[in-house]
């Protein structure tokens, strides 16, 4: 049985482009393997907590092996409640809209909250950092208005790629898929077709 995550990070639902290619990869998913358990993360409808002074002194205490506060445990406990929800899954699949050259800050939010250490990376003296997940995959389904075309060599404006590729590098996710429906600034025709070109694409991909 495999564990699915999908993490949506576009708040206009059906008139989302990333959207629909990702739903459409859920539905294939879910006929290959009816086994597979879906969770999924509407960033537009979850609670975030605020990763804040108390959330900081709660994750220096966590690295130095300090005692924390009953106030920045309860905090911790909360992020870290989350973390554990990403971590359990095997594959991810993310529905990412380019704002302003990045990401949409609801998805940056859950990346400052997940990404955790002794939950999903570590440091040490002798070490350094060290990735702590394991045999995880990844699909990214990007949207832009402009033309930002997947790497090797991304577009030097473009901080969603490869953003989303070290942050998944960082906490040990490196089997990563990559499919960008853009530019999606064009005729309706034309952003159908290159939305039904992602989606055929998808029964080739391991997920
Ligand atoms: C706040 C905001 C900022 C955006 N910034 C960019 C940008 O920097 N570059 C770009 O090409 N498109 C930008 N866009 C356009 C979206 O990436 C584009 O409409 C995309 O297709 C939305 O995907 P979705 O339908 O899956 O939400 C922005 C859209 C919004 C709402």
């Amino acid at each position: 049985m495999s564990r699915l995550l999908y993490i949506e990070a576009s708040p206009t639902k059906d008139r989302s482009t990333s959207i629909a290619v990702a739903r459409a990869l859920l539905d294939l998913s879910r006929r290959r393997d009816p086994e597979t358990v879906v969770d999924v993360i509407d960033l537009w409808d979850i609670e975030l907590p605020h990763f804040d002074a108390e959330m900081i002194e709660a994750k220096f205490a966590v690295l130095r092996a300090r005692d924390a506060t009953p106030a920045q445990r309860a905090k911790w406990a909360e992020a870290v409640a989350l973390a554990q929800r990403f971590n359990a899954a095997d594959k991810y699949v993310f529905s990412v809209p380019m704002w302003n050259f990045g990401v949409p800050y609801r998805l940056k939010h859950f990346i400052d909250v997940v990404t955790l250490p002794g939950e999903n990376w570590t440091w040490s003296r002798a070490e350094g950092y060290r990735a702590l997940l394991k045999d995880k995959k990844a699909l990214l389904i990007y949207t832009s208005a402009g033309a930002y075309p997947v790497g090797p060599d991304y577009d030097a404006a473009d901080f969603q790629k490869p953003y989303m590729r070290r942050w998944l590098a960082f906490i040990g996710i490196t089997d990563v898929t990559e499919i960008a429906v853009a530019p999606t600034l064009d005729v309706p025709e034309a952003v159908e077709a290159r939305k039904q070109a992602a989606i055929d694409r998808l029964a080739a991909l391991p997920f």
